[in-house]
C-alpha cells in the first residue's frame, strides 16, 4: 500500500548510515511502489554540493548496498529524480531558507536527524526558528538517545519544547527487524505459547547478540559509548521488554510501549557479579580492540553480559541472561526460551534430561525452532532425543515472500505512516537509562579494567560462569 505524499529531509544526507541504509532502502520501498513519484527526498549535509552530485552519490550508494535492485535502471533512475539536496549549517543560518523554499506546506514533512547526537538540539532549534515544527511535521531521532539517564532527560527536554510526543520518532532499529516483530506474533497471535509464558514454566531466557565484526571505522564513537550504550541499553533490552511484557490491549503505539514500560520498571537492580564485561584482544597488530580504536588505555567494554531479574507476578524466579559483544566467534543473535523438565520423569535415569526450547533466531537466518523431545527412532528401547521442529522463514513462505524488508525501510515507512508502535518513547528511553546507569557507575568506580577475551572466541569465562553458577549454560554461538 503506497503511503502518503511526503518530503524528507535527512539532516547526514551524505554520512555512513545515509548511504548504508536510509538511500538504499528507499529505493527499495519506491520499487515496491510503497515510495511513490510524488515523494521526495532531500539530503542536507555541510559538504558543497548540488542536486546532481546527491543524486550521483545516491546511485552509488544502492549500487553498492543493493546490487540486486540496482540493475533495474529504469526505477533508479526515476528515484534518483525525486532526490534534491541542500548544503546546511546546523548552528548557523546558511542553508535554512533554501531548505525551507524547498518543502511542500501541505505534505507530511520528515527530519532525519542522522547526526552526531550533539547536533540534535541545534537540529531542533533551527526547525522551530524556521517553522518547521508545524502539525504535519515530525522529526527521526537516530540512537545513541543520550549517553545517561540525565543527557538523555536533557534531550527529551530539549526537543519537547518544540516537539510533541506524537511527533518524535526515536530509532531502534531491532524494533524494525522482522523476526522482532514476529515475537509479538508468535505471543499474541497464538493460544500455545502464551499460558506457559511466567516463571512457573519458563526456566529461563537468553538473549544473545554476537557479532563477528569489530568497531571497524568507528572507533571514536564507539570508545567514549561501549557494548553497555551501544547495545545493551537500547537494542538487547528492547528485546527483554518484548519477551516479557504482558500482553497489551490493542497493538497500538501507547498500548504497547506501556506494557514494556513496566518492564523495565520493574526490573531489579543489577549486582556487581552479575554484569560481566569484556574487551577483545587479538595476536599482533590486528584483531585487538584497543589498536582498533586507537587507544592503548581504553578501558571501554566491547562485551558484555548480564543477569537480570524482573520483579513481578510473571517473572519472579526466572533470570534472564543477556550478552552481546564484537568479534565473537560468529553473528550469531537469537532469544531462547527455556522451558523447565517435566515434572516427572517416566522414562528413567537413562532417558536423559530433556527440555523445550523455542528460540527466536534474528540473524542471520531469521527463524524460530521450537525443540521437541521425542522417541529416539530405531529397536533400541524407550530412549529419547531433542529434534527441532525447525521452521525458517524462506523454507515456510517460499523465498519470495521471506525478502523481508530492511528495518529501516520498515521503520522509515512507519514514519510516514504516522505508527509509533515501533519507536521508544522518551519515558521508555529514560527508564532503561536509569537501569543501565548504576551498571556503568560500578565499572567505572571500580579500578579492574574489563576482562579480555580471544578475538573469535565466545567472550570472556566469566561471563560463562554467569550461567554455570547457577547451573545452567548459554548456548553455544554457532
Ligand atoms: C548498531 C550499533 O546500533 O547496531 C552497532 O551501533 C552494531 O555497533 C549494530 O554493529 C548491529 O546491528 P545489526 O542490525 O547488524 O544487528
Amino acid at each position: 500500500i503506497p503511503v502518503d505524499p511526503f518530503d524528507l529531509v535527512i539532516f547526514g544526507g551524505t554520512g555512513d548510515l545515509a548511504q548504508r541504509k536510509i538511500l538504499p532502502g528507499l529505493f527499495r520501498r519506491f520499487r515496491a511502489g510503497q515510495m511513490g513519484g510524488d515523494a521526495r527526498v532531500i539530503g542536507a549535509a555541510r559538504s558543497d554540493m548540488d542536486a546532481d552530485a546527491y543524486r550521483d552519490f545516491a546511485r552509488k550508494a544502492v549500487m553498492e548496498f543493493e546490487p540486486e535492485a540496482a540493475k533495474d535502471t529504469e526505477h533508479l533512475d526515476s528515484f534518483l529524480q525525486q532526490l534534491d539536496y541542500v548544503t546546511i549549517d546546523a548552528r548557523g543560518n546558511a542553508g535554512w531558507s533554501e531548505l525551507t523554499g524547498m518543502l511542500r506546506d501541505d505534505e507530511i514533512r520528515a527530519f532525519y536527524f542522522s547526526v552526531a547526537p550533539s547536533l540534535f538540539g541545534d537540529l531542533a532549534d533551527r526547525l522551530h526558528k524556521h517553522g518547521l515544527d508545524c502539525p504535519n511535521c515530525r522529526i527521526v531521532v537516530e540512537k545513541p538517545f543520550g549517553r545517561d539517564l540525565q543527557t538523555a532527560k536533557a534531550l527529551n527536554a530539549t526537543i519537547a519544547e518544540y516537539f510533541d510526543e506524537q511527533q518524535i520518532y526515536r530509532i531502534d532499529h531491532y524494533l524494525g527487524k522482522e523476526t522482532v516483530q514476529n515475537l509479538m506474533a508468535i505471543r499474541f497471535g497464538n493460544t500455545l505459547f502464551e499460558p506457559l509464558w511466567n516463571s512457573q514454566y519458563v526456566d529461563h531466557i537468553q538473549i544473545t547478540v554476537a557479532e563477528e565484526v569489530g568497531v571497524g571505522g568507528r572507533g571514536d564513537y564507539y570508545d567514549r559509548s561501549g557494548a553497555m550504550r551501544d547495545m545493551m541499553q537500547n537494542h538487547i533490552m528492547q528485546l527483554l521488554c518484548l519477551i516479557a511484557m504482558e500482553p497489551p490491549a490493542k497493538f497500538d503505539p501507547d498500548a504497547v510501549r506501556d506494557e514494556k514500560l513496566k518492564v523495565i520498571r520493574a526490573l531489579d537492580p543489577v549486582a556487581p557479579e552479575d554484569a560481566v564485561r569484556g574487551q577483545y584482544e587479538g595476536t599482533g597488530q590486528s584483531g585487538s580492540y584497543r589498536n582498533e580504536v586507537g587507544n592503548r588505555d581504553s578501558t571501554t567494554e566491547s562485551f558484555v553480559a548480564l543477569r537480570a531479574t524482573i520483579s513481578n507476578w510473571r517473572w519472579a524466579g526466572t533470570p534472564f541472561y543477556l550478552r552481546t559483544g564484537k568479534r565473537l566467534r560468529e553473528r550469531a543473535s537469537e532469544i531462547a526460551v527455556v522451558f523447565k523438565d517435566a515434572p516427572h520423569s517416566i522414562f528413567g535415569a537413562d532417558a536423559g534430561r530433556h527440555r523445550n526450547i523455542l528460540t527466536i533466531k534474528l540473524q542471520p537466518n531469521e527463524g524460530i525452532e521450537l525443540g521437541v523431545t521425542i522417541k529416539e527412532p530405531g529397536p533400541g528401547g524407550m530412549r529419547l532425543v531433542d529434534v527441532p521442529l525447525d521452521m525458517t522463514f524462506a523454507e515456510a513462505l517460499g523465498p519470495e515472500e521471506a525478502d523481508f524488508p530492511d528495518a529501516y525501510e520498515r521503520l522509515i515507512m512507519d514514519v510516514i505512516r504516522g505508527n509509533q508502535t515501533l519507536f521508544m518513547r522518551g519515558d521508555e528511553v529514560e527508564a532503561a537509562w536509569a537501569w543501565i546507569d548504576p551498571i556503568i557507575a560500578l565499572w567505572e568506580e571500580s579500578d579492574r579494567p574489563p576482562l579480555t577475551y580471544a578475538t573469535g572466541s565466545s567472550g570472556p569465562d566469566d561471563a560463562l560462569m554467569l550461567m554455570h553458577r547457577d547451573g545452567r549454560r548459554w548456548r553455544e554461538i554457532r
